[in-house]
């Protein structure tokens, strides 16, 4: 039995006055929840106060990007050594938002799964496809080639130090969720697809759903078998909803 993860992607959002408020609406609510991981993956500058304000609970932290240099001229950039040195356990890889903005491309991606893995972090590698490509019918093959784009580099076995996100782009923050089968159907072949090169790997991996995952849709969405919880955005920047989502994972074990 996989223990599913549910993980905050804070994104660009918060101040310390609403960083507090909402850590501690969420440690007020997390007695409730012992069968499913919680994370929360804050901006960078507020991770250190994630860190002080999580100290003593069950809630791990993580950051939303990392450099792929390890010090040195880079500005702008926060290297692994660094979120490991403020308690960071995750970071998220390859997040749609930094594919299509910021030009990540797969090899580029890869990279920033094997640096974090190297260092220690465990990466939240994030795949799918925009509506232009599922309308093309081509879901499964950039799903794939994103996938694999990390198996060639580091090898199959390494998928087990991390965690993947399955995130159709056109769910992201648009409020339009993927239905529970939609989903499913994409997990199931990532599953598969690790499964045909390490079964061992592939029972173990966590996949998580993210896009528009509400307290309202998450328990649909947790039932199915290859749902091992999800990656938030909007509804992780509020205590409650966040906490509902939480509980829909924790009821789905
Ligand atoms: P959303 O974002 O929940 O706001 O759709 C999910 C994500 O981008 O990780």
């Amino acid at each position: 039995m996989r223990q599913p993860l549910v993980a905050g992607n804070w994104k660009m959002n918060g101040s310390v006055g609403s960083v507090r408020e909402l850590l501690a609406g969420i440690k007020a609510g997390i007695g409730a929840i012992d069968k499913c991981e919680v994370a929360v993956c804050p901006p960078y500058i507020f991770i250190p106060q994630a860190q002080t304000e999580l100290a003593g609970t069950p809630i791990p932290w993580g950051g939303q990007n990392l450099s792929t240099e390890t010090s040195g001229a880079f500005t702008g950039e926060v290297a692994a050594s660094m979120l490991l040195d403020f308690g960071c356990t995750y970071v998220i890889v390859g997040h749609s938002e930094r594919r299509t903005l910021y030009g990540e491309d797969d090899a580029l991606v890869a990279k920033k799964f094997a640096v974090a893995r190297a260092a220690g972090l465990k990466p939240i590698l994030c795949v799918g496809e925009t509506l232009d490509e599922r309308e093309k019918g081509v879901t499964e093959e950039v799903v794939a080639r994103q996938l694999d784009a990390v198996i060639k580099l580091e090898g199959i076995k390494a998928l087990a130090d991390g965690v993947i996100a399955y995130e159709p782009v056109w769910a992201i923050g648009t409020g339009k969720t993927a239905t529970p089968e939609q989903a499913q159907e994409v997990h199931a072949f990532i599953r598969g697809r690790i499964k045909t090169r390490d079964a061992g790997v592939a029972e173990k991996l966590r996949i998580q759903y993210g896009g528009s995952m509400k307290p309202d849709n998450a328990a649909e969405l947790m039932a199915k078998p290859d749902i091992d919880g999800g990656l938030i955005g909007g509804a992780s920047l509020k205590a409650k909803d966040f906490l509902g989502i939480c509980k829909a994972a924790n009821d789905s074990v």
